[in-house]
């Protein structure tokens, strides 16, 4: 039964194939298993009988040398302390930062969430810490890089399904520098420990590696009149370097930070902020643009959650107001890549300005694949477009090694069951160094 259907399927992708001869587009015709169900509930916050007991850690970069440690408490007595060091169990320099919560509908009371920047780090190294001078948990992370190479993992639409560990185990089995999160991370939708069980299932990674986040639609969680705040949860819980860097932005709804001495630099979008011209995201885009200098800089990536391309039938033309206001200035700027999440699927654009094929415009990514509860997205709009290289509705996750001044290897890691398998690869070559594009 299932064979037969995937033989059909197989034979209606080489008939799809044949009537798009001389087309270089692919609908991949590999056929997903069904979704996986949502983990088993780990326990809330407020049944952690040990108070000072940190968790749901994670760290962020700020600025060049710096790092944010996150982490959660029910304890009101624990200190917002980070203690830390380059030996095990040593811990000579500390810090101390601030603690926060929140409350929402009532109900719910988050436990205390401290946040403390460290640093000056030593680039590339391993730094070993505690929360709280809790002796109980020692966490380490590995410093970025301050030149090149430098290794992404980007992944959106996270969630906590079966096919979100199964990512985070393949992110996990091979190295890399720092995760890129292009929106929608806990798909709590409104349950509030959700959020905090899903603190504690990335946690193993995101205690160890910088994860740089932007928000997706599950994020703003607002109820008219009785929540009226959107982005509550996730502005208190995955607080961003907006305000550290050359060109603070004054919102945890977008910022950029430069990676590998400057090489990369990074610009995290807000979808669901305000983008027109005139708007508080849209002048400090175009100021963080301008500062870019590309001798300097030999990359330039920005991540969005709605794609501004999208050929997928899910959330189709969501993106085009955001595209239509901003896209002009990414161009400008000699953006080189750009990564969209929200489809819950894989798609890769060929270089784009205007739905054309342009050889200066960025390349677009949709990676909204990690494993969320939703489902996958498998409907496409046919026929492909020729600007779309690759599309299929797979979970999986991104990874894009910026080897030099001038190449990147973007590579889309499929979940092949529980297998993680290579399914679609490109060089990038960086606009900076391409003459046509700098005149
Ligand atoms: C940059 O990396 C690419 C891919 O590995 C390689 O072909 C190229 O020679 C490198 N360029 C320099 C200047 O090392
Ligand atoms: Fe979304």
């Amino acid at each position: 039964m299932a064979t037969g259907s995937t033989a059909i399927l197989l034979a209606l992708a080489i008939l799809a194939a044949s009537a798009l001869s001389g087309s270089r587009a692919v609908t991949s015709p590999y056929v997903r298993p069904r979704p996986r169900t949502t983990l088993p509930e780990l326990k809330s916050v407020l049944e952690d009988a040990q108070g000072q007991t940190p968790q749901q850690v994670h760290v962020s970069v700020v600025g060049s040398d710096r790092m944010r440690v996150t982490w959660i408490t029910e304890d009101d007595d624990a200190p917002p302390t980070v203690e830390y060091g380059t030996t095990s169990g040593q811990y000579p320099l500390s810090a101390t930062g601030t603690t926060t919560s929140y409350s929402y509908l009532a109900l719910y009371r988050s436990g205390n969430i401290h946040d403390a920047v460290i640093g000056p780090l030593k680039p590339c190294t391993m730094y070993y810490y505690r929360c709280s001078s809790d002796p109980s948990r020692e966490f380490s992370f590995r410093t970025p890089p301050s030149t090149l190479p430098f290794e992404f993992v980007i992944v959106g639409d996270l969630g906590q399904t079966g096919w979100t560990k199964t990512t985070l185990q393949h992110i996990a089995a091979t190295d890399y520098d720092m995760l890129l999160l292009p929106g929608d991370l806990s798909y709590a939708d409104f349950f509030q420990p959700r959020w905090d069980s899903y603190g504690r299932l990335v946690e193993p990674l995101a205690s160890a590696r910088p994860w740089m986040v932007t928000q997706g639609n599950h994020e703003i969680e607002k109820i008219p009149l009785i929540e009226p705040c959107s982005f509550k949860a996730y502005n208190a819980r995955w607080r961003m370097p907006y305000d550290a860097g050359a060109s603070p932005s004054g919102s945890n709804l977008y910022y950029s930070f430069d990676v590998a001495g400057g090489a990369v630099h990074v610009i995290m979008l807000g979808s669901y902020a305000d983008y027109e011209p005139g708007t508080a995201q849209y002048e400090w885009l175009q100021g963080d643009l301008a500062r870019i200098d590309h001798g300097k800089t030999s990359f330039v990536l920005a991540l969005v959650h709605a794609p501004w391309y999208n050929s997928n039938r899910a959330h189709q033309g969501e993106g085009d107001g955001m595209r239509d206001a901003m896209e002009a200035l990414l161009y400008g700027a000699r953006v080189d890549a750009v990564f969209a999440g929200h489809v819950h699927a894989y798609e890769r654009f060929t270089r784009v300005y205007e739905g054309r094929e342009d050889p200066c415009g960025p390349v677009y990514v949709t990676i909204g694949d990690g494993g969320n509860r939703e489902g996958l997205a498998d409907k496409y709009i046919d026929p492909q477009p020729e600007t779309s290289v690759f599309r299929e509705a797979s979970f999986g996750h991104g990874r894009l090694q910026v080897a030099n001044a001038t190449h990147a290897l973007w590579t889309w890691h499929r979940n092949d069951d529980d297998e993680p398998v290579v399914a679609d690869h490109v060089w990038i070559s960086s606009l900076a160094s391409n003459p046509a594009c700098n005149k």
